[in-house]
């Protein structure tokens, strides 16, 4: 079978969608976590990569949502803790409750152990994605300060799905440096802890790099933010300097995206942090950008300058990003109420799981509607005041996927 190549748009006609090139399999271990921040750990904040083993990630796996004790003795062998499950079957409602972190036991005490090394509170993410689409079930934080926050997190995110079954979709079938074709089975899987930041993220950016060149920088938070505007040369040098000095020459591949936050406080000098390295493909949020714009920067042209992208008050687009995000991935008004309403309610919520779901598969649901070390980094310097962000408020009538 040949791999499937896309159509080429005649050298002279912009390119379409159609033309952007499939990642290749290598390229998306590349961007992975654990792989880059073995280059890369004194210029990221700090962080933790912790292997998963294979009784944790058939847990990830499963179906329904059961959490271990966080109060247990982790020498005693009483198991009832009152914890909630959602793995309910029919007349199960006096089934003994089981702890799940039996099944991984060394990798929970790691866990543990890890987040109270971090200062207590950690933000996870496995190698690709963080379950930024389950923030709603921690009351719109993914800030962790148990082992059962974060499998939690992880349990309810399809993002974090998509890292275990989808991230060789739409890639290029590539050979290893052995020559052996790369498989899914083939990833090692990592829980990645990062300590955690108040991050003030209107000084977030997403960087795209085409051939060794920055194209293209984008604010990351899709809000207006009109200080943006004045220190956008300083933030163009901070970002390129950066570029220059750390990536440029030393990341595997030519074209890439990464992400930086660069806080800057009245006592501290801004300084910039590598946050993350997205995949060159369409998977990545191009942000304020669209991929056939990027698609059709030519990096090597005479006088080809970097287009750094704002959203302006009067932006037609201002008013379009205001609209919730990850909306197509959220979960109906009941579920987030849960969410947000604190762990009993989360129980509660996890108990009626199947019930919800049930209700609205039979419900003709209107899906238009939208009613309602030696890498101790000084993460301090990260540290700032938290932005006060308007919260979303207009949760989509979807069903889970
Ligand atoms: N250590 C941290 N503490 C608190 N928040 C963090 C931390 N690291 C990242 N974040 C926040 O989480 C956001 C997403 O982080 P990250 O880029 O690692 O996730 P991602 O799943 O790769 O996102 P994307 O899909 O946009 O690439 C960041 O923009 C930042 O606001
Ligand atoms: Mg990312």
């Amino acid at each position: 079978m040949s791999i499937d190549t896309p159509p080429m748009t005649p050298p002279n006609e912009p390119k379409t969608i159609n033309d952007f090139p499939k990642p290749t399999r290598q390229h998306i271990i590349n961007c992975g976590f654990p792989e880059w921040y073995k280059t890369y750990r004194t210029i990221t904040g700090k962080a933790r990569v912790i292997p998963i083993t294979q009784g944790f990630l058939d847990y990830l796996n499963e179906d329904g949502i059961v959490l271990p004790d966080e109060n247990a003795d982790p020498q005693s062998t009483e198991t009832d803790s009152g914890v909630f499950s959602s793995a309910t079957t029919d007349d199960d409602d006096d089934d003994e409750y089981l702890d799940p972190s039996e099944r991984f036991a060394d990798f929970h005490a790691t866990v543990r152990a890890t987040i109270a090394e971090l200062g207590g509170a950690v933000y996870p993410k496995l190698n690709w994605s963080g379950p930024k689409d389950a923030a709603f079930m921690m009351g719109n934080t993914l800030k962790c300060a148990s082992a059962s926050d974060v499998y939690l997190l992880l349990k309810t995110s399809n993002f974090v799905t998509h890292d275990l079954e989808n991230v060789f979709d739409d890639t290029v079938d590539t050979p290893d440096k052995d020559g052996k074709l790369l498989q899914l089975s083939d990833i090692q899987y990592a829980l990645v802890l990062r300590k955690w930041v108040e991050v003030i993220t209107s000084v977030e950016f997403r960087v795209f790099v085409k051939e060794r060149k920055i194209v293209a920088i984008s604010q990351r938070d899709m809000n207006v933010y009109e200080f943006l505007h004045e220190g956008k040369d300083e933030f163009l040098h901070l970002i390129t300097v950066f570029f220059d000095k750390n990536l440029k020459t030393t990341f595997p591949d030519k074209d890439f995206v990464f992400d930086v936050y660069i806080p800057k406080t009245l006592i501290t000098e801004a300084r910039v942090w590598l946050v993350d390295i997205n995949p060159y493909a369409l998977r990545t949020d191009p942000l304020t950008f669209q991929w056939t714009e990027i698609l059709n920067m030519d990096p090597d042209e005479e006088d080809f300058e970097p287009e750094f992208r704002l959203i302006n008050k009067n932006d037609p687009e201002a008013y379009n990003f205001a609209s919730s995000n990850y909306s197509a991935h959220k979960l109906p008004k009941e579920v987030v109420d849960a969410g947000t309403a604190g762990p009993a309610s989360i129980a509660e919520f996890a108990k009626n799981w199947r019930d919800i779901v049930e209700g609205l598969q039979n419900a003709d649901v209107d899906s238009s509607s939208d009613d309602d070390d030696d890498d101790d980094n000084d993460d301090d310097e990260q540290d700032g005041n938290k932005d006060e962000k308007e919260s979303d408020k207009h949760e989509k009538k979807t069903a889970p996927a």
